[in-house]
């Protein structure tokens, strides 16, 4: 069914920061193989390193050891998107939509009318031509997703995308995000804090181990798609929850 390739294939990977004696091991070694289409999400301890991981996945950063192979044919690359959103002040709202559009050189017009698609979808029809000062976290944050968006990504990499915002306004964008990546199958690698958004959203759920981090857990969330929010009162999500708590709180503990 579909493209058999993985979208993601790291071996070994390792980073390390710094020179000895000062050296600081922050990843791995992690092994992961993401395939088309799925949702994948990573949690784990503060510091534990997966946004060194999203960047090197991202292109951002180098391993210091071992291999990340992205598959993606090329006019749609991966998108990543950042914790504080990433966007630029001083463009307007579909400016910055249109961002990853002008950089692969699709013709203005035609940017244009994608980038006002996804404002539409993302209830931003009205600010196209504001600049993100005037808009709310929560507002901004959707700028940035429908930026990533837009270029229609083969491979979308999100570190806390959501860690910013009030509570319910997290949980209405998880429901859109959750919408969004079921109609389009996209392919996602996601990074939280919270458990909850993780079982909420992922085909599967990796803990990964306090510093260096290392993957040391694996579980499905055993909710068939499409999903919906819906899903967090059922006592399977409650059960789920507290075994990835249990995990991660021995990890959360310094040693
Ligand atoms: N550019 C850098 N130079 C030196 N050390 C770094 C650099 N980037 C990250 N580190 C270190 O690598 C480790 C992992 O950092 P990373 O930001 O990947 O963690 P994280 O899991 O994303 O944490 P959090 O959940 O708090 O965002 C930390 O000890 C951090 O101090
Ligand atoms: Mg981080």
């Amino acid at each position: 069914m579909g493209d058999p390739h993985p979208k993601l294939h790291a071996t070994d990977l390792t980073r390390t920061f710094g020179r000895a004696p000062r050296a600081v091991d922050a990843l791995g070694p992690v092994d992961l193989t993401v395939t088309p289409g799925e949702f994948v999400c990573l949690v784990g301890p503060s510091g534990c390193g997966k946004s060194t991981f999203l960047r090197i996945a991202a292109g951002l950063l180098r391993p210091s050891t071992g291999r990340l192979e992205i598959r993606t044919s090329s006019p749609r690359p991966a998108a990543m998107i950042f914790q504080d959103y990433g966007i630029y002040d001083w463009k307007t709202v579909r400016a910055n939509v249109r961002f990853g559009l002008d950089i692969q050189r699709v013709p203005r017009r035609e940017a244009n009318a994608r980038a006002d698609q996804w404002l539409t979808r993302m209830g931003l029809a009205d600010f196209a031509h504001a600049y993100p000062a005037a808009l709310s976290g929560g507002m901004r944050q959707r700028v940035a997703i429908a930026r990533a968006l837009a270029v229609e990504p083969e491979l979308l990499l999100m570190d806390e995308p959501f860690a910013a915002l009030d509570a319910q306004l997290r949980m209405i964008l998880q429901e859109e995000l959750l919408e969004l990546t079921q109609a389009t199958r996209t392919t996602t690698l996601f990074v939280t804090h919270s458990l909850e958004e993780a079982i909420v959203l992922g085909d599967r759920v990796l803990v990964m181990s306090a510093r260096p981090g290392r993957i040391i857990a694996e579980h499905h969330p055993p909710f068939p798609r499409p999903r919906t929010g819906d899903i967090r009162s059922t006592p399977e999500f409650t059960s789920l929850k507290s075994d990835l708590w249990d995990l991660l709180r021995k990890e959360a503990v310094p040693a």
